[in-house]
This record gives C-alpha cells, sequence and structure tokens, in this order.
C-alpha cells in the first residue's frame, strides 16, 4: 500500500452545540487575548459568548470585514490589526474565506517569513498562535486541511499557501452555524464540498484511507444538499451536508482536488464568480474529460450515489455523470460560461491561467494540456 500521511486537527469536535463547546474550551485553555474573524450574520450568535470570556478577563477583538474570497493585501491588513492587538490565539468563524484568513493571520502573527515566502506546498516553516476553525458553511473544509486560498492582486491568480502548520489546532464543525446560509450559497458551497470528495476519488494518487472519506462525503451530500436547499432549516439535511464537508476537507490534505478546481480558479480571480460556482460549472464538462481515463471509479461512484442496475460499468459511469448534470441544474445553476457574462473572446487567456495551476492538474487522472483545456472551456462556454 502506498504511504499517505493524515493529519488532522488535534481537537475535532463534530455536531450540535460545538459552538458553545468552543467557547467553553477557549476560556479554559489559559490564552488571554483572542482575536475572532467573523462575518456580521454570525455576530448575534456569539456575543453572548464574547461577554463571558469578557467578563472571565479574557480581551477579545473581532474583524468582520472579509466578504469573500480574500486578497494576500486584504490578510496582510488584518494580519497588521492583529498584531496590534498583540493576539495570543486567533479563531476564524465564518466560511472559507473567513477560515483561510484566520489560519493565516495566525501562522504570520510570530513569523519573519514574508507572504511570498509561504506561497506554495510545504514553504511555511511554523506556526507558534493557537488557532480554531468554525465553519458556518458546508463548505470549504477548511477546518481540517492544510491549506489557505488567496487572490494575488499582483498578477490577478489565485494561490495557496499549503503547509501541515495551517492544520486548525481544534476545529469545532456546528451544523446549526450553517443553517441561515442562503439557498445559491448553500447549493455552491455544497456543491465544492462534493467535488472535494470526487476529484480525491478519481485522482492519479488516489488512497484507500481516503476514498473512504470521499465515497460517504460524497452519498451524503448527494442525498442532502438538494433538501438543505429547498428547506434551509432542514436540520437532518444540514447535519449531513456539514459532515459531508469535513468528509471532504479530509480528503483535500492527503490527496487533494485535480482539474475541475484548476479550471474554476481563473473564473474567481478574473470574474470574481464564486468559489463554489465555479466549480459547479466545471465539474460536469472536466468530468466527461475524465471519463475514459476512469470509468471504473465512475461505476463506483454511480453505486455510491445509489445509481444501480447498470450491466456495464461504461453505462453505470456515464449515468453518475448524467446524474451530477441533472443534480446541479435542480439547484438553478447554470451549467454554461456565457451565462456568467463571460466573454468568449476571453477563453483563452482563462485556459493559459488555468495551466499555471500545476499543482492540481498533476492530481489529474488525464493529461491536459493547453488545447485540451480550451476544448473544456469551450464546451462549458
Ligand atoms: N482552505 C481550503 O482547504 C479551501 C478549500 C476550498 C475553498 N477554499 C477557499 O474558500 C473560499 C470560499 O469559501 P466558501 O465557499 O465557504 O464561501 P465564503 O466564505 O466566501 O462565503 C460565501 C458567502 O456566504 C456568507 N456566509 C457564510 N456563512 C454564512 C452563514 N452561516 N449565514 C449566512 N451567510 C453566510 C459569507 O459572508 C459570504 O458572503 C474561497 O476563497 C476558496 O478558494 C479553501
Amino acid at each position: 500500500m502506498k504511504l499517505i500521511k493524515l493529519n488532522t486537527p488535534s481537537q475535532l469536535v463534530i455536531g450540535d452545540g460545538s459552538l458553545a463547546q468552543f467557547f467553553e474550551d477557549f476560556g479554559k485553555s489559559g490564552h488571554q487575548r483572542l482575536f475572532i474573524l467573523s462575518i456580521p450574520v454570525i455576530r448575534p450568535l456569539i456575543e453572548n459568548y464574547i461577554l463571558k470570556l469578557e467578563e472571565d478577563g479574557i480581551a477579545v477583538q473581532i474583524n468582520e470585514q472579509i466578504a469573500a474570497e480574500p486578497s494576500f493585501a486584504e490578510v496582510e491588513q488584518i494580519l497588521d490589526e492583529a498584531k496590534t492587538f498583540g493576539a495570543d490565539a486567533v479563531a476564524g468563524i465564518g466560511g472559507g474565506s473567513v477560515l483561510d484568513a484566520a489560519k493565516f493571520i495566525a501562522a504570520q502573527l510570530q513569523n519573519t517569513q514574508t507572504t511570498a515566502e509561504i506561497i506554495g506546498i510545504g514553504n511555511l516553516q511554523g506556526r507558534s498562535t493557537y488557532l480554531a476553525c468554525l465553519p458556518t458553511t458546508a463548505g470549504t473544509g477548511s477546518e481540517v486541511s492544510p491549506n489557505a486560498i488567496f487572490l494575488d492582486t499582483t498578477d490577478n491568480e489565485k494561490k495557496g499557501v499549503i503547509s501541515p502548520f495551517l492544520m486548525p489546532d481544534a476545529a469545532y464543525v456546528d451544523p446549526l452555524l450553517t443553517v441561515g446560509v442562503p439557498p445559491a450559497v448553500t447549493a455552491f458551497t455544497g456543491i465544492d464540498a462534493f467535488t472535494h470528495c470526487l476529484e480525491a476519488y478519481i485522482n492519479r494518487f488516489a488512497h484507500p484511507v481516503v476514498d473512504r472519506f470521499a465515497l460517504e462525503g460524497m452519498k451524503l451530500i448527494y442525498k442532502n444538499l438538494k433538501k438543505a436547499y429547498d428547506h434551509g432549516d432542514d436540520l437532518e439535511a444540514r447535519a449531513a451536508v456539514a459532515l459531508g464537508s469535513v468528509y471532504g476537507g479530509m480528503c483535500l490534505g492527503p490527496v487533494n482536488t485535480a482539474a475541475v478546481h484548476a479550471l474554476a480558479y481563473p473564473l474567481g480571480s478574473k470574474y470574481k464568480i464564486a468559489h463554489g460556482l465555479s466549480n459547479a460549472v466545471m465539474l460536469p464538462y472536466v468530468l466527461e474529460y475524465n471519463l475514459p481515463a476512469a470509468v471504473d471509479r465512475f461505476s463506483d461512484i454511480a453505486q455510491a450515489l445509489g445509481l444501480n442496475g447498470y450491466t456495464y460499468k461504461e453505462d453505470s459511469a456515464k449515468a453518475a455523470i448524467w446524474a451530477i448534470k441533472e443534480w446541479i441544474v435542480s439547484m438553478n445553476i447554470p451549467l454554461k460560461l456565457s451565462a456568467l457574462s463571460i466573454p468568449e473572446t476571453e477563453l483563452e487567456d482563462i485556459a493559459a491561467s488555468a495551466l499555471k495551476v500545476q499543482r492540481l492538474l498533476r492530481n489529474n487522472v488525464r493529461e491536459i494540456t493547453f488545447d485540451d483545456a480550451l476544448d473544456i472551456y469551450k464546451r462549458a462556454f
């Protein structure tokens, strides 16, 4: 068996009430100055817990400036604020954008490396500030991944800081935090989580351990996301998708994603299309491209999705892709780049940009050249 290293947070708390558990644990942790990154919509849910920490003598500062998908420049500014505050602990309570920012800030508070020096795989040399992540979308799985992704405004590309030091000390996954996520964001972020699982399963570096997370995650999300989209207060569906998102995050460190994410990135960096939506739109087209290289694996996915009764693997593999397409459309996501106001004349530039994401393209089961990428974008247009 291939060797695999699995990193997880030292403490992973999952279930209703995890939010309260975080504040209880934090109060006992001995840290004195907590810097929280969050979003305004979450404030009413955390206000009382913060007051309690302050009554107990712990200083708390909150930053709620990150709207969505921050750049390195934005998080560097917030880092200055955390430094001035003298934080000895950082918590991210938000979607992937907030969690990634919290990871960056916790890592850089005491670090002498510059941002440019930590971009890439394994370049960050350490992290000495405590870090907790509490996802409010389901989601990126960032709370259990070693990744943090930002826009580099110098060349308008999305880039990752990938390091085991970005694995939070603790993750608290409270599905109740996701109840207020609007339907469209529920759909985008859920399909992102599904894609993490799928791309880890159909991957040159797939591994039997991660395969279990991937299949279970796809099953949970496929079965429950539409329910959570239709009825945001369906707690069972929210919990299932939140759990699926954790499984998706656990796929990211050891195996990671592939061409769907690589081809989705430029849509985010160049046209500000939300990360999950970019993935959702590209997903069927990349799967169709990958199909000949992974018929058996697509057929396994068909079974995980409950699509049984096919005699031939080719047929069940195709059925899986067809079902995923229908599922995405059922949540009112357009499967056309033209519907996202992306100009056809830009497709070559977009393909050139995607080709730079070799850290993910090298995971893809089928090689993708510039012409292949362009062809995939043309079919998606
Ligand atoms: N680190 C990783 O492993 C990893 C993995 C995948 C994606 N990412 C990154 O994460 C970012 C995307 O994160 P995301 O998809 O979670 O979206 P997001 O964090 O950008 O949030 C999307 C929107 O939903 C809102 N929102 C979040 N939680 C809410 C709630 N409970 N109620 C109401 N509104 C809420 C946010 O304010 C925002 O407007 C991208 O930058 C992407 O590159 C990171």
